[in-house]
């Protein structure tokens, strides 16, 4: 294992294989994942795993917000029910739906911490899941400030920050690596 090599090389997975991860190898993933830096050891984050079954009612769920939002009509029209259907399908063809949330801090800098120390939670678990040939695709969609849909799954959005839906799978395609722009680009060193 090389940790250098797999932070350059991990990719974001778009198109999975059918087969499940097992689970205790998605348990390792997520045990990775939890030594993120967490300040006051608050280990924020929290994962709901849909997958075989459990996600029929998940990605009822976010059809019906996506109606709410209007980026799918709420008619009956048979261009609609294509439309929904693709999606389903498109949605049931990822074996696993992580959705990593967090209870919100009011104190704005606490806040903070706990988003950015999830975030650190959902990369190590990305890097981790590489190392076990699974892939990930971290996601921020419409759905998850809309406060009936985090009601549907059993949220409150008065104190539950919906952080990402990680898509898990093995992937069939391996995604070409984009590159990154030099770091010196990005950086400006002071020295007086
Ligand atoms: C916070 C966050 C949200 C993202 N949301 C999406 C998304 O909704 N859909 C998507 O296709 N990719 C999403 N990505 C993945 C990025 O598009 C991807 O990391 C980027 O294109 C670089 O590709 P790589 O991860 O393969 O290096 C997201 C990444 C981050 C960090």
């Amino acid at each position: 294992m090389d940790i250098l090599k797999t932070m350059k090389e991990r990719r974001s997975t778009h198109t999975f294989k059918k087969e499940e991860v097992n689970s205790e190898i998605l348990k390792q993933i997520f045990t990775y994942g939890s030594y993120a830096p967490t300040h006051y050891m608050t280990e924020a984050w929290k994962i709901k795993l849909y997958q075989s079954k459990g996600r029929h009612a998940f990605i009822d769920a976010i059809i019906k917000s996506y109606q709410r939002i209007g980026m799918i009509k709420g008619d009956d029209d048979p261009k609609t029910l294509r439309m929904i259907d693709s999606m389903k399908d498109f949605l049931m063809a990822i074996p696993h739906h992580a959705l990593i949330y967090f209870e919100k801090d009011n104190d704005p800098i606490r806040y903070e911490e706990e988003y950015a120390s999830v975030a650190a939670f959902i990369q190590n678990a990305q890097l981790a899941a590489w190392e076990y040939d699974v892939g990930m695709l971290w996601t921020i969609t419409p759905y998850m400030h809309d406060p009936q849909f985090l009601a549907s799954i059993g949220l409150n959005s008065d104190t539950t920050k919906i952080a990402a839906v990680l898509q898990i799978g093995y992937p069939k395609k391996v995604s070409r690596d984009k590159g990154r722009t030099p770091i010196e680009q990005k950086m400006e060193i002071i020295k007086e």
